[in-house]
């Protein structure tokens, strides 16, 4: 089965969210759990932009062992220099080198010509190349590059000595049927398509990065780059525990294998959350509190039922302890019996009725009826049994 590369930039692309600044000691923290987790590559940060981006790129690349561990660097000589300085040294350390190739950022960011876009790339990932063995190269903003001038910026960059070709939809501007069709035209187009991983980078602009991601890999990405929890620049970066899960859910679909270690996935995000100061919304798929849980009556009846009727993978697949059913206006008799036995209570059938109307008339005028209420409720109903 073809294997997916997971490349994790929670620490260089996530932390271009606005407001988030990890710590050199929560990097090393979070990198590690990057490793329990399963991710095959670290990007660490982008080591010119700044002394302590430098000295955490560099402190990851000493500490992390158990995957590789990459640092990123613009076309530019000092740019590849910072990170050679930084990683050139350690065992697992590669480079991550981007140019911008699509109109708008040629014409009106770097002010070159297609000719000089080219020319930059021979030179810099040659230069790259002299300092470390694998290269991974991006032309930014692949999505709105012309076709065929992305082709000539990927083959410049393969013959230059790239290993990897990483497509960034940068402005999140794609959609699957759009990424399919230019990850078929690479294939038809690049003779050394085979010979290199290629990945795929997403931004979720649109919503569309999981969407996107995963419509590259069943294209020919074998390598796919994001962020835990989908932190990032706007709207962030492709959620990785999306996919991960995503893959596991329906492998029977995407036929691929990971290296990552789903039951742990929970953890890491919640220690993503904590270190970014970022809430992980309820609704979120995977990791938010409300994706194992089941409100209306009709839903937790059928969950009682049989769990697979409303969830398509175990909370504990994730990592997540359990399942929940909170009680509220939409519940059912079925749901509140349950808990009441799993309180303790032991409930005849003709005391669900009764018990059932004090709980809806509490349930209309709140959002969810606690286990205190559902005292109260029983005691009520045993105070009038008792009475009788
Ligand atoms: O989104 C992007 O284009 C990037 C590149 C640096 C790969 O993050
Ligand atoms: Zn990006």
């Amino acid at each position: 089965m073809k294997q997916i590369q997971f490349f994790d930039t929670t620490l260089r692309d996530g932390e271009q969210t606005i407001g988030v600044n990890f710590s050199i000691e929560d990097k090393i923290r979070i990198a590690k759990q990057l490793v329990n987790w399963g991710v095959d590559v670290i990007e660490a940060g982008f080591p010119v932009a700044s002394k302590n981006d430098f000295k955490s790129v560099r402190k990851i690349g000493q500490e992390i062992t158990g995957c590789k561990v990459t640092g990123l660097a613009r076309c530019v000589k000092k740019d590849i220099d910072a990170v050679s300085a930084a990683l050139g040294d350690t065992p697992n350390g590669q480079i991550h080198v981007f140019i911008a190739t699509s109109p708008i950022h040629r014409e009106a960011k770097l002010h070159m010509t297609k000719d000089e876009v080219i020319e930059t790339i021979e030179n810099c990932v040659s230069y790259a190349h002299q300092k470390f063995e694998h290269v991974e190269f991006s032309p930014e903003d692949a999505t709105r590059t012309e076709w065929n001038f992305l082709v000539k910026a990927i083959r410049t960059a393969i013959f230059a000595g790239a290993d990897v070709i990483n497509i960034p939809d940068t402005t999140g501007y794609t959609n699957p049927e759009e990424i399919s069709e230019l990850f078929d035209y690479l294939k038809d187009n690049i003779p050394e398509f085979d010979e290199v991983v290629f990945s795929i980078h997403c931004h979720n602009d649109l919503g569309m990065a999981t969407a996107n991601a995963l419509a590259a890999i069943q294209h020919g990405a074998t390598r796919v780059e994001g962020t835990i929890n989908g932190i990032g620049e706007r709207a962030g970066n492709t959620a990785l525990e999306e996919i991960a899960t995503t893959l596991m859910v329906r492998k029977d679909f995407y036929q691929v294998e990971t290296n990552i270690c789903l039951t742990k996935t929970f953890e890491i995000a919640k220690m993503v959350s904590q270190k970014s100061k970022m809430q992980i919304p309820n609704n979120k798929p995977i990791t938010g509190t409300n994706a194992f849980s089941h409100e209306s009556g009709i839903h937790q009846d059928g969950f009682l039922k049989n769990h697979a009727t409303y969830e398509i993978l175990t909370p504990q697949s994730v990592g997540v302890a359990h399942s929940s059913i909170p009680l509220g206006k939409l519940s059912g008799s079925h749901a509140v019996i349950v808990k009441l036995e799993e309180m303790g209570y032991k409930i005849d059938k003709e005391t669900t009725k009764d018990i059932f109307i004090k709980f809806k008339a509490i349930a209309d005028n709140q959002p969810i009826v606690s286990d205190d209420d559902l005292v109260q409720i029983m005691n009520e109903i045993q105070g009038v049994a008792s009475k009788k």
